[in-house]
């Protein structure tokens, strides 16, 4: 590229590359949106029903990121209101969510009239991160049972016992070593919800792993794309 034109748009490039907005994730984020509707035909109401959940957890989110922890830790409203939906059309009997905080809120709230009765699980790798949650879920009224310490959950908990796992635990390094025993918890039909794959890094190690132990997945990029550029994959256990 010539220098001076190199120069133009190099903040645009730098963004480009920050934002990991390739064309191919967005067309794989649009084709898989059509296959996932698809699979689970019950998604085909997915933006009327999101858009009740966005609306269902918008203040409580926004005071959260606010003043417990912040917009880039925090799932995402999109996220969350995907994680609602999903566990209304696929009433699942038992969620666990890895990375304790907001999306523990969005899955408990979810169970508490939940028919039939979900029991959620919400693990941390960090002791003090589930103080907090204990803290904020109980003063929204929202039973803090089955908070666990990430080494004691994986140690006690039978493998292919959850209906949905959400995997957003931990350090980026953390989350990729732990992928493996992660997705061991999802039933035989059961999801397994990876958040933040718009990190290449992390997203080819996604990939290998997914490739190597035949697990299909489809990118959430088209419903759960924030404005952080941050998305999730669903992976579908055998
Ligand atoms: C991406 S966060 C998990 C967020 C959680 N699922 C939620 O919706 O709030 C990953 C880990 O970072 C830690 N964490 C959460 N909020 C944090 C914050 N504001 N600052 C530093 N660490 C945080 C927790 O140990 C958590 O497991």
């Amino acid at each position: 590229m010539e220098l001076r034109r190199y120069f133009r748009l190099r903040p645009y490039i730098g963004m480009y590359r920050r934002l990991d907005i390739t064309p191919v994730q967005t067309a794989r984020g649009w084709r898989d949106d059509g296959t996932l509707r698809e699979r689970i035909p019950a998604l085909d109401e997915y933006e009327a029903m999101a858009s009740v959940s966005r609306e269902k957890f918008a203040a409580d989110h926004a005071r959260y990121v606010a003043s417990v922890s912040n917009d880039v830790m925090a799932a995402s409203i999109e996220l969350c209101a995907f994680m609602d939906v999903f566990c209304q059309i696929g009433t699942p009997q038992r969620v666990v969510d890895l990375g304790s905080g907001f999306s523990s809120y969005v899955f408990r709230s979810y169970a508490k009239n939940a028919e039939p009765p979900c029991e959620v699980h919400s693990v941390d790798d960090h002791a003090g991160w589930l103080g907090k949650t204990a803290e904020y879920l109980e003063g929204h009224g929202l039973d803090a049972d089955r908070l666990w310490h990430w080494p004691d959950f994986i140690s006690q908990i039978e493998p292919g016992s959850f209906d949905v796992v959400l995997h957003d635990m931990g350090s980026m390094e953390f989350r990729a070593e732990s992928l493996s025993q992660v997705l061991t918890l999802a039933k035989s039909g059961g999801h397994v919800i990876l958040d933040d794959v718009h990190k290449p890094a992390y997203r080819k190690h996604v990939h290998q792993v997914l490739e190597s132990e035949g697990l299909e997945y489809l990118s959430l990029k088209k419903i759960t794309g924030d404005s952080k550029a941050r998305f999730a994959y669903l992976v579908f256990q055998k």
